[in-house]
């Protein structure tokens, strides 16, 4: 079946979250933020100030992003989440998303866009992705999610 992406409707949050709960490289504490950030685009999916895309086929959730202009300042967006259920990577479905987004971002005159990301083994191959898109690491805090963990900031300017 072909992969489509759209934006996320209610009827999605099941397949996302079964996703965010099988997705090894997330905390419990962080999916229940990530659900919270999904709330919030439900609530108001035109004024959450939150994008949402699902790549779907025959009416499975296969992966989703999640960004949005960055509050206070102008043309600075941020990508916030974003996981490709586990049988379904390295099919190309991150990349389709990102680059459907950065289009969206283009779009409404975006400068740049930042991705931050942790420097743990599980998001290696999220770090690769984003280098084979053309985002550069800017930044790294060392010991900021905790001792070893990183905080590593990529950024793509427009
Ligand atoms: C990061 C993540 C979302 C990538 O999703 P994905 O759907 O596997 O992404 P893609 O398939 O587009 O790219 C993954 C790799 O597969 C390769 N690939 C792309 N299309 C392919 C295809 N048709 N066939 C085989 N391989 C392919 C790409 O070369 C890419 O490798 P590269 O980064 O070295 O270029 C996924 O690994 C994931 O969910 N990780 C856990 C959560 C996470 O880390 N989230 C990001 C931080 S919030």
């Amino acid at each position: 079946m072909p992969i489509k992406i759209r934006a996320m409707k209610p009827s999605d949050k099941l397949g996302i979250m079964e996703i965010l709960k099988v997705t090894e490289a997330f905390t419990t504490e962080e999916v229940n933020v990530a659900e919270e950030v999904i709330d919030a685009y439900l609530a108001d999916i035109h004024g959450s100030g939150y994008y949402i895309y699902v790549a779907e086929s025959a009416g499975h959730i296969l992966g989703y992003l999640c960004y949005g202009p960055t509050p206070m300042t102008q043309g600075t967006w941020d990508y916030y989440w974003m996981a490709t259920a586990p049988e379904h990577r390295g099919k190309g479905i991150g990349s389709t998303l990102l680059k459907l987004a950065e289009q969206t971002v283009r779009e409404a005159d975006g400068r740049m866009i930042l991705i931050e990301t942790s420097s743990n083994p599980h998001y290696s191959p999220a770090r690769n992705l984003y280098h084979s898109l053309g985002y550069e690491i800017i930044s790294t805090i060392p010991d900021f999610y905790s001792v070893g963990d990183d905080k590593i900031t990529f950024r793509k300017t427009l």
